[in-house]
């Protein structure tokens, strides 16, 4: 079912239908790890867990629905999914990375796979001359993030696309900050999206799981392949999880996207703040076009702060509704300093952080109340 039906709608029934021997209105949780066969080679289309469980079929389903495409694969965590699309390189070939990236997803490409032959340019993706300029007859493919982590910034998911097949490659979209309710990079162009199914689709910090969707055929081969041969499956009851979140994803987003504008008008208008990346902010480069390519702008807030380290690391500790942790998307506000957090991987690399950057994920508390809070935090 994807025809005609509203976000909200397929997130709730989308690949779920009630169970057909018990009528059952939600995916049952199945734990076997094997299934009977009635003779060899005639299996109800499961035959071990690995290979396929139908809870997890079913968010699978669920998520392709949702970002437009024609297949999802679940994987245990975003990393194991990004790992599982750049498994489709070979020694030799080179890709684009964003200036402004996880820093995870750098240490993947610059670690792990680079001394496999794989090799990498950070580029500023928002910079089209710069991409074209950057492209080399290795590249086989372009990583967008968009908002990107930690500083918000955007890039055109349908030129970039374009230019990536203009030159036979294809590109990648990390969508885990907009979520596929504010962002559809399929629709745009984008070969596969990517997804850390730990932050907004699953939305409660209860969940650790990584998607990813595509309509390319080839693709979607390779992806099945790497799932069931290299195994970094979610369990059933990750997938349980995940696919109980998606189901309130409209209203989380629409909720925590109203707190994280008021919350980057307070940083805003404050005198300890040197900047805020927000693309709700007319200030921002990438205004326009989030206006074009999303509905709304999403719940993560970076600022600056006028005293540098010393006094982004005080803000960070005197929070206490905004909770001092890594990650992000879920229902409770956190901050975190990217510099010594989650972006510690890139520390001098090209994508090393200012480390007086704070970055804040705005949860669905009562604005009053979070307000209030970053108020006694940053004096
Ligand atoms: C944008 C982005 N992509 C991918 C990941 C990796 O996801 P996971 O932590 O689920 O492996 C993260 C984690 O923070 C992230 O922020």
């Amino acid at each position: 079912m994807s025809e005609g039906f509203g976000f909200e709608t397929l997130a709730i029934h989308a690949g779920q239908p009630p169970d057909d021997t018990t009528g059952a209105v939600i995916p049952a949780l199945h734990l076997a790890t094997t299934y009977a066969q009635a003779a060899v080679g005639d299996s109800k289309g499961f035959e071990y867990s690995r290979t396929g469980n139908p809870t997890r079929a079913a968010l699978q389903a669920t998520l392709a629905v949702l970002e437009g495409g024609e297949a999802g694969f679940c994987f245990s965590s975003g990393m194991a999914a990004e790992d599982a699309l750049l498994r489709r390189l070979l020694p030799g070939d080179h890709l684009l990375i964003p200036l402004d990236a996880y820093g995870g997803t750098w240490r993947l490409i610059a670690r792990v796979y680079a001394p496999y032959g794989i090799s990498h340019t950070p580029v500023d993706l928002t910079d089209l001359d710069a991409v074209e300029a950057a492209w080399t007859s290795a590249t086989r493919l372009v990583w967008v993030e968009t908002p990107s982590n930690p500083l918000l910034r955007i890039v055109d998911i349908e030129a970039v696309s374009r230019l990536a097949h203009e030159h036979g490659g294809w590109c990648v979209v990390d969508n885990t900050f907009a979520t596929p309710y504010l962002q559809q990079p399929l629709s745009l162009g984008a070969d596969a999206v990517v997804h850390s199914a730990t932050k907004y689709l699953g939305g409660h910090s209860d969940v650790v799981g990584g998607a990813v969707v595509t309509s390319d055929a080839a693709l979607a081969e390779h992806l099945g392949f790497i799932q069931n041969s290299a195994g970094a499956v979610p369990s059933p009851f990750d997938c349980f999880l995940v696919q109980r979140g998606l189901k309130t994803l409209a209203v989380r987003m629409d909720a925590q996207c109203r707190n994280a504008r008021a919350v980057a008008e307070f940083l805003r208008d404050h005198p300890a703040v040197a900047e805020v990346s927000y693309p709700g902010l007319e200030s921002h480069p990438g205004h326009d076009l989030a206006k074009r390519q999303m509905p709304d702008y999403g719940a993560m807030v970076s600022c600056r702060l006028r005293g540098g380290e010393a006094a982004a690391l005080s803000a960070a500790a005197r929070t206490e509704l905004f909770t001092l942790a890594e990650s992000l998307g879920a229902v409770e506000s956190l901050i975190e300093h990217p510099a010594r957090m989650t972006h510690l991987s890139v520390a001098g690399s090209a994508l090393a952080v200012d480390p007086g950057l704070l970055r804040l994920s705005v949860g669905l508390e009562s604005i009053g109340d979070l307000l209030a809070d970053l108020s006694r935090a940053f004096g």
